[in-house]
């Protein structure tokens, strides 16, 4: 049965433009080159066989509660739930009644029974240090820190925020907060002191835990440097806890902040994990939106662990001896979901590793999959762009035959990388899956499964079981195969989002009003004849950077912070690594000169007030910006001309054409 969309005012939804995308999309339509799993491959994995996913995903959405039922038994419940969902959109329940400790899922349950001596994480320093956690030792380690945030006063529902490197102490924090039932929000520790600012104040936390500092590209990330700073403005704060990590001096303020290792040492590694409701909140984690102000997306507790524990089984197809690799950081939903706790949940072996990809040089992952016997790998685009560009004298060198599976997530995948991967990291014998989801989805939704899904180079494929996903046009009919429209969920999922923390109202908004009932994903697609979802990319002001989501009116709103600064319009451009370019365009307040070194200070402002990622690419000082009549800044003007150094779309209703050939001539004398 198909929902029937209520009709949607044709004002609120624009048309569906290809925006930078369009050429990407004509190689896609003539993508034909089909890869299909090893018969090896499809022997061992758990679904192997087209037919069997088909029989599969139609119970799993025509009976959804049997299917989810099923698989979250597999988890350890210290309640049953009394009911599988309880669905009033856009509210769900998942597992109504029902209670578990997540922590204790991830945790306990492996390190009681045969994988107690089993490496859970196998850690790599930057520098090099290494360590090995044993699913026995991971179990003590988050005990004594649960003991930690007990001892420090934390209770149930309050929120932490941890802003951590990439090393097993960030997962150590987080799920110490699942254990005692806290609400951690992870700051990805290349965000500024001001970002640190307004999630303190958006969650309202009242404990921090952090580190002197991480390591990245040989150099100290100064942690708690910008925690001190994003204190100067927020006071809320009962203590800090700070993980010894650089060894540089810092500041401890008194009766305030403490060492972790001081504090360990004080506690007991045990601690009896109490059970809480399947809708317990388990953590806020922060994206970007169309507006100036980062969303928290709440994700709760029995639904966000069931999603991410069934996708690892069956999208990774994770076996009890592989050796499992994502490359992402914590502070990112694809950290939280396929780092800590869905290959935990699976009791998997887990590489992790806490620098840059290309420290010392571009062979330092192919070195560490070597190295461990890596199985499964599952990093970024960009990731495999940076590396085509560094050259393929690096895999080379090594032996990369332990990998049996490659992953893919963050952005739409180029077909030359897709095939560079295949074939020079893969040997030609991995299959790969592309994974389509998002911060608010929780888990994976549109994959490939390794074992039967055909692949073809640039398309995350078929929807995950469960999940009941479209492509709809603006009057809410299903688009036509190759005909590109919004996609949209037309069912509730476990790990779906529950709440833009403290925002109800925004949370419908985005996400369930465009068409009644659904949840709109804010990104293009379309499907061909084979009913694969060709991503295209997002259809509102929201760019992705090396995989990253940026909203362009974040940026916006920084650089008008800037006292030099009148007006702003951020677009973005294609960019052949990052996937997309950030660029600025900025009318400074009269009397301010236009000089090189304030498109300096200006990019660099903005790297204070957001962190790195945002830096505009490009800064084109305007004269003034293109309008409309009723003084709308024409951002889709700017991306074309960005895109192409032309306008050729609709100026009909721009305000004064003499503006875009100003700026015209601007970037063209910029190159
Ligand atoms: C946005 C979500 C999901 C974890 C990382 C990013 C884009 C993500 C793919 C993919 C094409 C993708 C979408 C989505 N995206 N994965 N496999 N193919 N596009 O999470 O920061 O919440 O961003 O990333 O545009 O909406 P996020």
């Amino acid at each position: 049965m198909r929902l029937v969309a209520s009709r949607s005012p044709a004002t609120r939804l624009a048309p569906v433009t290809q925006g930078t995308m369009s050429n990407k999309i004509e190689s896609h339509l003539v993508e034909d080159r089909v890869f299909k799993p090893t018969k090896e491959f499809s022997a061992k994995a758990r679904i192997s066989s087209m037919a069997q996913y088909k029989k599969l995903w139609q119970e799993s959405v025509d009976k959804p509660e049997t299917f989810w039922a099923r698989e979250a038994k597999e988890l350890e419940w210290r309640a049953k739930w009394t009911k599988v969902l309880d669905w009033k959109a856009p509210d769900a329940k998942w597992f109504v009644g029902g209670k578990l400790n997540v922590c204790e899922n991830c945790v306990d349950r492996h390190a009681k029974g045969s994988r107690r001596n089993k490496a859970a994480i196998i850690f790599e320093g930057e520098p090099g240090d290494r360590q090995v956690l044993t699913y026995a030792q991971l179990h003590r380690e988050v005990c004594r820190f649960a003991n930690v945030l007990l001892s420090k006063g934390v209770k149930s529902k309050d929120r932490v925020l941890v802003y951590m490197p990439m090393i097993p102490e960030a997962a150590i924090a987080m799920l110490a907060c699942a254990r005692i039932g806290a609400v951690h929000s992870v700051v990805f520790g290349g965000f500024s002191s001001e970002s640190i600012v307004d999630r303190l104040e958006d969650s309202g936390a009242t404990h921090v835990v952090t580190a002197d500092g991480g390591w990245r590209r040989g150099k100290i990330v100064p942690l708690k440097e910008n925690v001190d700073e994003a204190l100067k403005k927020y006071n809320a704060i009962k203590s800090i806890v700070v993980f010894k990590r650089t060894g540089q001096d810092i500041a401890m303020k008194d009766g305030r902040d403490t060492w972790w290792h001081d504090e360990v040492a004080k506690v007991s590694a045990k601690h009896e994990a109490k059970a809480f409701d399947s809708e317990h909140p388990l953590f806020i984690l922060y994206t970007s939106g169309s507006t100036g102000k980062p969303k928290g997306i709440l994700h709760t507790s029995g639904g966000y662990l069931t999603g991410t524990y069934v996708t690892c089984k069956y999208v990774f197809d994770m076996q009890d001896d592989d050796v499992y690799w994502c490359t992402a950081d914590v502070g990112w939903i694809t950290g939280h979901s396929y780092i800590v706790y869905g290959p935990l949940a699976m009791g998997v072996t887990q590489v992790m590793y806490e620098g840059a990809p290309n420290q010392p040089d571009f062979g330092r992952f192919w070195q560490m999959i070597e190295e461990y016997g890596v199985s499964i790998f599952y990093t970024a685009p960009t990731a495999i762009r940076a590396f085509i560009k560094a050259g393929d004298h690096f895999p080379k060198k090594h032996d990369l035959s332990s990998l049996r599976l490659l992953g893919s997530v963050g952005e739409p995948i180029n077909p030359e990388a897709w095939m560079w991967y295949h074939e020079k990291i893969g040997g030609g014998r991995c299959p790969i899956v592309d994974t389509w989801w998002q911060t608010e989805t929780g888990a994976i939704m549109i994959t490939p499964l390794p074992g039967c899904t055909p692949t073809k180079p640039g398309t995350a494929t078929l929807p995950f079981f469960g999940v009941d996903a479209a492509i709809l046009d603006e009057t809410g009919q299903e688009c036509k195969a190759n005909e590109g429209g919004r996609l949209v969920i037309r069912k509730p999922w476990p790990s779906m989002t529950r709440a833009i923390y403290g925002d109800k109202a925004r949370y419908k908004k985005t996400y369930w009003s465009d068409y009644k009932g659904m949840y709109t994903a804010g990104d293009g697609a379309r499907r061909d004849k084979q009913g694969n979802f060709w991503i295209v990319g997002r259809l509102d002001d929201v760019l992705n950077v090396s995989g990253h989501r940026l909203g362009t009116a974040e940026v916006e709103s920084a650089l008008v912070g800037h006292p030099a600064v009148a007006e702003s319009a951020v677009v973005g451009r294609p960019d052949d690594l990052k996937g997309q370019a950030v660029v600025a365009f900025v009318t400074l307040k009269a009397g301010i000169t236009e000089t090189p070194a304030l498109q300096k200070e200006l990019r660099e402002h903005v790297g204070k007030v957001i962190g790195a990622i945002a830096k505009p690419d490009d800064l084109h000082f305007a004269p003034a910006l293109p309008k409309t009549r009723s003084g709308k800044i024409m951002r889709r003007l700017l991306k074309e001309l960005v895109t192409t150094g032309t306008v050729s779309g609709n100026t009909t209703t721009l305000e004064d054409f003499s503006v875009i050939a100003n700026l015209q001539e601007r970037i063209a004398g910029a190159k």
